[in-house]
């Protein structure tokens, strides 16, 4: 592990209101995606609508720090022949991979999954970073309900996470150490500010014992809102206040950057929390985006599967990456999106 190479790309990875997009959608996710644009989920469609952000230059260039890409991506080619990382790379963007290998139940813990996709890890690290990924990502899903979360599932996720990093950190790739609480559930938001509590604490204790060196990752944790289906939706300043307060409470100074996940939020509502929380200002840590849905939806409506829009999808995503990208600097204004529109 070479420490110094590794902190220099996780703050490049956060840093100067840069932030990262995520899009690393299994075929499986991704499909679902396309049915809501009416787009077919073939190999050339995945591609093409890739490449189109890729090759969004300005946003590339200004606004995205990095890229999380599938595995079928890291390999994949523009239609011209250029490899899409070297279109990453090109833009002054780092390309990263997501490395787990999805969820399985949890035996004993009905409900409850573990990110699996340890085994062969080593290798597949090696691989990739031949392949230009100098980052990876590999996501925890704790979701809350009766009786759940149980102890056995946040001890088990945690620990995954840590062997995951250790083994990022040894093949001089920055793991994005990401424990996502869902917000798809009823619950209140002082129930979210818990489990998340709970999850990283345990989380950053996991990290501790394996030996993962913590100026050399990036935390990707989820906001702490209300459960969807709570009916109590919070304030931005609220959610704001809730988030800085668990976050100063878990996440040692040591960290570089912290780069939330979207969840299910709306668009505004990523660029608002993340603006919020940036205007509190005085963190031990960059705050900036690893943003999926809160990126593509736009992008992905404008495309709707036809070669014409590609300059309308590109200007979406030029829109939600500098409104992003503001947001990362607490500059943000809800007037500039309707601007915009
Ligand atoms: P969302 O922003 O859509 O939650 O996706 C981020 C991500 O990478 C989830 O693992």
């Amino acid at each position: 592990m070479n420490l110094r190479d590794l902190n220099k790309v996780a703050v490049a990875m956060t840093a100067n209101g840069k932030g990262i997009l995520a899009a690393d959608e299994s075929t499986g996710t991704i499909k679902k995606r396309f049915d809501a644009i009416g787009t077919e989920n073939t190999e050339d469609n995945r591609r093409d609508y890739r490449e189109l952000m890729f090759r969004t230059t300005e946003a590339m260039k200004n606004h995205i720090s990095g890229v999380i890409l599938y595995d079928e991506t890291i390999w994949q080619k523009a239609k011209d022949g250029t490899p899409l990382v070297d279109i990453i790379k090109a833009a002054g963007s780092i390309p990263g991979i997501k490395v787990d290998e999805g969820t399985k139940p949890l035996p004993e813990c009905p409900g409850e999954l573990i990110t699996v996709g340890l085994d062969k890890l080593a290798d597949r690290l090696t691989k990739y970073y031949d392949a230009g990924a100098r980052f990876a990502k590999w996501r925890a899903v704790i979701d809350i309900g009766k009786g759940i979360p149980s102890h056995n599932a946040i001890h088990a996720n945690a620990h995954a996470l840590a062997r995951y990093a250790a083994l990022c950190q040894a093949a001089n790739i920055v793991p994005i150490v990401e424990p996502e609480v869902l917000m798809d559930g009823d619950h209140d938001m002082a129930t979210c500010e818990r489990v998340t509590k709970w999850i990283l604490t345990e989380t950053f204790q996991e990290l501790f014992i394996a030996k993962v060196a913590l100026e050399g990752i990036v935390l990707k944790p989820n906001m702490i809102v209300p459960g969807k289906k709570s009916g109590k939706p919070a304030s931005v300043d609220a959610v704001a206040e809730a988030t800085v307060r668990v976050l100063k409470n878990c996440v040692p100074g040591a960290v570089p950057g912290i780069a939330f996940l979207s969840g299910g939020q709306s668009d505004e509502e990523a660029t608002a929390h993340l603006d919020a929380m940036n205007k509190i200002g005085n963190l031990p840590w960059a705050l900036t985006f690893s943003y999926g849905r809160a990126l593509q939806a736009a992008p992905q409506k404008a495309w709707s599967g036809k070669a014409e829009n590609v300059a309308a999808a590109q200007r979406a995503f030029m829109h939600r990456a500098k409104m992003n990208s503001l947001a990362a600097l607490g500059q943000w204004k809800a007037d500039m999106e309707k601007k915009a529109a």
